[in-house]
């Protein structure tokens, strides 16, 4: 059976435009509360692949999604390359030990090694596509080794990079290193979820933005090619989505072989469409806080159809959907994405 969303990532007609959202399993969802309760806390959730695989199918029943995004988190690659995680309540992710030379870049475990402690990040997506609806697809990711990094030298989120900067200038060949150890786990990691059975690859580059246009290029997107060009040559008929956040002043710079364009919702999406929509099936944009309003969001829905006119186009956010965003209102979102680019 064709699977709706990957014959949009291919650039196929489609019947509409298909929909999925960031985080559509989280914390928006009392279901989603429950099971991570009965789990104990965020990790714990993501090592099981039993739950892991439950809130993943939750947004498919619930809200009606065209697309599945497993359930885990970028940050159990660092994790499994030896940096111990935790999930600070109220706080995010943090790393107690980050990366400050390069004998610590040497100790981390690489390659196949940190791939293949991974297990349970497989095992879930086995779970998932026994119980997944036949003409849905499962989307499997990872962060940019970028974005990866950022958390791995400076412990946890930061609003100025700087520790991460400071290495960046003064030591970009040890930045350099590093990046290069990350992105050969990120190979093999993505090449076992592609195994496993994921459908679509998205690679997250959440922190894109911190970077000037050059270094863009030369510290993140580059690794991130790598990844698509060992991918693609192995696998050619699995999409490729990019998601780099942030970055519309440097839309002529992107190039290379993936399939999807993943736009922020900062990017007006007639730049995006002028840009790069010739050569890629672009996925965005909607700003997640429309959410709030269910105006609003057909609003958006409406103007980002008028200038993609239901073709080579993913519905999605330009983020995440916020933890107080009211069920109802996601449910109003996929299905006037669904309604209104009915072709
Ligand atoms: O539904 C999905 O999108 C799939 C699951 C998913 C999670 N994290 C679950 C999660 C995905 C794709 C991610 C990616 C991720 N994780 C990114 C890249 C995308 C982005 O957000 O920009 C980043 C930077 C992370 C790191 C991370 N994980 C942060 C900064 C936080 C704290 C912020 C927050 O929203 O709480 C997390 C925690 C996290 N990852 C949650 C979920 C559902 C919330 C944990 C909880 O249940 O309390």
């Amino acid at each position: 059976m064709s699977k709706i969303f990957v014959d949009a990532c291919l650039g196929k007609k489609t019947p509409y435009s298909p929909v999925w959202m960031m985080r559509q399993a989280g914390r928006y969802l009392p279901e989603y509360l429950k099971v991570r309760a009965e789990a104990g806390d965020f990790l714990n959730l993501c090592h099981n692949p039993k739950k892991a695989c439950e809130v993943t199918l939750q947004p498919m029943d619930i809200v009606g999604v065209d697309a599945a995004i497993l359930f885990s988190d970028i940050l159990v690659i660092p994790h499994e390359m030896g940096m111990h995680l935790e999930f600070v309540k109220g706080e995010g992710p943090l790393f107690k030990d980050p990366i400050t030379n390069e004998a610590e870049v040497d100790a981390l475990l690489g390659g196949k090694e940190a791939a293949e402690k991974l297990t349970y990040v497989y095992e879930t997506i086995s779970l998932i596509q026994k119980e997944l609806a036949p003409d849905k697809a499962l989307i499997g990711f990872t962060g940019a080794p970028w974005t990866l990094v950022t958390y791995m030298i400076e412990g946890k989120g930061t609003k100025t990079y700087n520790l991460c900067k400071k290495l960046l200038y003064t030591q970009p060949e040890l930045m350099h290193k590093l990046l290069a150890k990350v992105t050969q786990v990120v190979k093999y990691y993505m090449e076992k979820q592609i195994e496993a059975g994921i459908d679509v690859v998205q690679i997250f580059d959440s922190w894109a933005a911190a970077l000037e246009e050059d270094e863009y290029f030369e510290f993140s997107w580059k690794y991130m090619i790598e990844i698509s060009d060992y991918l693609k040559e192995k696998y050619p008929n699995i999409p490729i989505i990019m998601f780099p956040k942030g970055i519309g002043q440097y839309l002529d710079r992107i190039e290379g072989n993936f399939d999807v364009f993943g736009v922020d919702w900062s990017t007006p999406m007639e730049l995006a469409k002028e840009k790069l929509g010739d050569k890629y099936v672009l996925q965005g944009n909607m700003e997640p806080c429309r959410l709030y309003s269910k105006e609003q969001t057909t609003k958006s829905i409406e103007k980002i159809n008028n200038v993609m006119q239901g073709k080579r186009h993913i519905f999605n956010l330009g983020h995440g959907i916020l933890p107080d965003v009211p069920v109802e209102n996601a449910k109003h979102f996929v299905s006037e994405c669904q309604r209104i680019s009915k072709n």
